[in-house]
């Protein structure tokens, strides 16, 4: 394992194999929380004290990006993220936004808010749960404005290549917004390819809910305004001798109306510090590895493998269809096994694969399984 196990809260006595829902605390983060709890009460500095690590937060997102850092910000959460772009866009009747089947639903649902102006939902179909990018061509035409796709996928474990994805959304003058949630953090992603990025930082990132990032490529997309305004939304303000007066912050965090959710931020600072400490290469390297053992295991035990086969097109997930989902739980419960997708009782199983998993605990998994197979 890359980052040892009793550097968590709770993986005692648990193989846990879910970080695409939920990752464990780390427990440096109650250290994470004092200095927020600390800076929290310092009067006036405290202001002071809280941007700096704004900052910090910030740096590390554009490292982890590749990007500028101007271009990075902390919203609430990726499906406000996504919001941002369907409300902060003007829309003509006729524009066309495409999606895929297997999106998740933050990536869907804002779309719907845009049909009484005419705009019109196009929707990729997967195939063997793959989806593939001449689907995704095939629907984009000249009034395409936005092609919002995962990067991997929550719902399959496939990750698309971005880099082909890009130059096909680019060539066809649309914007490319990529839900990088079950990417940022295990695989490396270049932003700079994106148009947006959003990621959730509870899952990969280690970090807590009340926080998610969010990437605007201002050089590709200036026609996105922040749909929000606030005190925190402006570089000058003419106050109340002329309070209509101002002028908007030209960085990222002209998204965020009014002050974002600190205590999120310190504790997503405590966990980029370790993940940036270990290196997005040997992250995603080692998630390879135990995703290629789990996809392999299944396979040969004759379960539904969702996730494709190659290193390139898979990440951190391993999904499975199956109709035994209850008995499937239940063996992995007696196990101490904890995956994703047992409680909603769907018919599809996600395994996941992180930082503080090893070959043992695809063993453990692996092993319950085949007593049900
Ligand atoms: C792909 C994807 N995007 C977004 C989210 C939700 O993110 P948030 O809660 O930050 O809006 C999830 C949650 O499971 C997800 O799987």
């Amino acid at each position: 394992m890359l980052i040892s196990r009793d550097k968590f809260v709770g993986l005692e006595e648990v193989t846990h194999l879910c970080a695409g829902g939920e990752s464990p605390m780390l427990k440096s983060h109650e250290q994470a929380f004092n200095r927020f709890m600390r800076d929290k009460s310092m009067g006036e500095r405290t202001r002071e004290k809280q941007d700096a690590v704004l900052k910090t937060t910030r740096e590390q997102c554009a490292q982890l990006l590749s990007v500028e850092v101007d271009d990075v910000t902390l919203l609430g959460s990726a499906s406000e993220g996504i919001n941002a772009v369907m409300y902060g866009l003007s829309w003509q009747a006729g524009d066309n936004v495409v999606i895929a089947d297997v999106e998740f639903a933050s990536g869907v649902y804002p779309w719907t808010r845009l049909a009484d102006q005419g705009v019109e939902i196009r929707i990729a179909r997967h195939r063997d749960w793959c989806v593939d990018l001449e689907s995704i061509d095939s629907l984009i035409d000249e009034r395409t404005r936005v092609v919002l796709i995962s990067h991997v996928s929550m719902f399959t474990g496939q990750r698309m290549d971005l880099a082909a994805l890009s130059a096909l959304v680019r060539q066809r003058g649309a914007r490319l917004v990529l839900d990088a949630t079950h990417a940022v953090g295990v695989v490396d992603v270049d932003a700079s390819l994106a148009d947006v990025v959003v990621s959730s930082c509870y899952k990969w990132l280690l970090g807590v809910h009340g926080c998610a990032i969010f990437y605007c490529n201002r050089e590709r997309f200036p026609e996105l305004e922040p749909p929000f305004l606030g005190w925190n939304s402006v570089s000058a303000a003419g106050g109340w001798r002329a309070p209509l007066e101002m002028t908007l912050r030209s960085d990222a965090d002209r998204f965020i109306p009014g002050n974002p959710s600190y205590v999120s931020i310190y504790l997503l600072n405590n966990a980029l510090d370790a993940l940036l400490a270990t290196g997005i290469h040997s992250i995603e390297e080692h998630a390879l590895k135990l995703t290629g053992a789990l996809h392999h295991g299944l396979t040969d035990q004759g379960w539904e493998v969702m996730t494709p086969a190659p290193a390139e097109f898979r990440a951190g997930n391993v999904c499975l269809m199956t109709d035994r989902v209850d008995e499937i739980a239940q063996t992995l419960r007696e196990h101490q096994v904890m995956v994703w997708g047992t409680y909603a009782g769907d018919a599809r199983l996600r395994i996941s694969a992180h930082v503080y998993n090893d070959q043992d605990d695809v063993e453990k998994c692996l092993q319950a399984l085949s007593s049900i197979r």
